[in-house]
């Protein structure tokens, strides 16, 4: 089995201004996302077999989107997953197409997709008690592709390694 979910992978160039902000948070006991991990998750699998792997990776060919391009000007805390997260107020529905386009192939393939909405965010830091009061240089993410994700436990946390990379047509 593996863990898996689909996200947004930043380039260097965003992953880069991301960390930025990240590191110029100054609040004891957070749990900072590692730069190399940072992304937007778009639906989280769970374990999944290496047949049901396979099947999904093949019904992604019917997924068609346009590139699109969400501006994260936010720094939110959720309190139920104690995250400090990049939100953001306005974005282009060509995201949430693409959410629902991955959720009804995801369900073609038998997998049950939780229906809360989507929110999308940049998970920063974990273990957070509060929201921080701080500007943002909004970042500016140009989506162009969505990546299939393994999660995996290494000694000091989870990596996040890029499976396969779809781009929209
Ligand atoms: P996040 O998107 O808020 O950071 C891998 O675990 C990724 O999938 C994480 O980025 C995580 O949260 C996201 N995710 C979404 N739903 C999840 C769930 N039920 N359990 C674990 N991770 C989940």
């Amino acid at each position: 089995m593996k863990r898996l979910f689909f996200a947004l992978w930043p380039n260097n160039e965003t992953r880069k201004n991301i960390d930025k902000i990240n590191q110029s948070i100054s609040s004891a006991g957070l749990k900072r996302v590692k730069c190399d991990n940072l992304h937007v998750t778009l639906v989280f699998l769970g374990n999944v077999g290496a047949e049901s792997e396979t099947m999904i990776r093949q019904r992604m060919k019917n997924i068609s989107a346009q590139p699109f391009t969400i501006q994260f000007d936010q720094l939110s805390f959720w309190r139920k997953p104690r995250i400090l997260c990049l939100t953001t107020q306005q974005y282009d529905q060509q995201l949430l197409i693409l959410v629902d386009a991955l959720k009804r192939e995801l369900e073609q393939c038998g997998m049950v997709m939780e229906d809360r909405p989507y929110k999308p965010h940049i998970t920063l830091a974990r273990k957070a008690l509060r929201l921080i009061d701080m500007d943002i240089k909004p970042i500016k993410w140009q989506a162009h592709s969505f990546c299939l994700i393994e999660s995996l436990s290494i000694p000091d946390g989870v990596h996040y390694q890029v499976l396969q990379r779809w781009n929209f047509k």
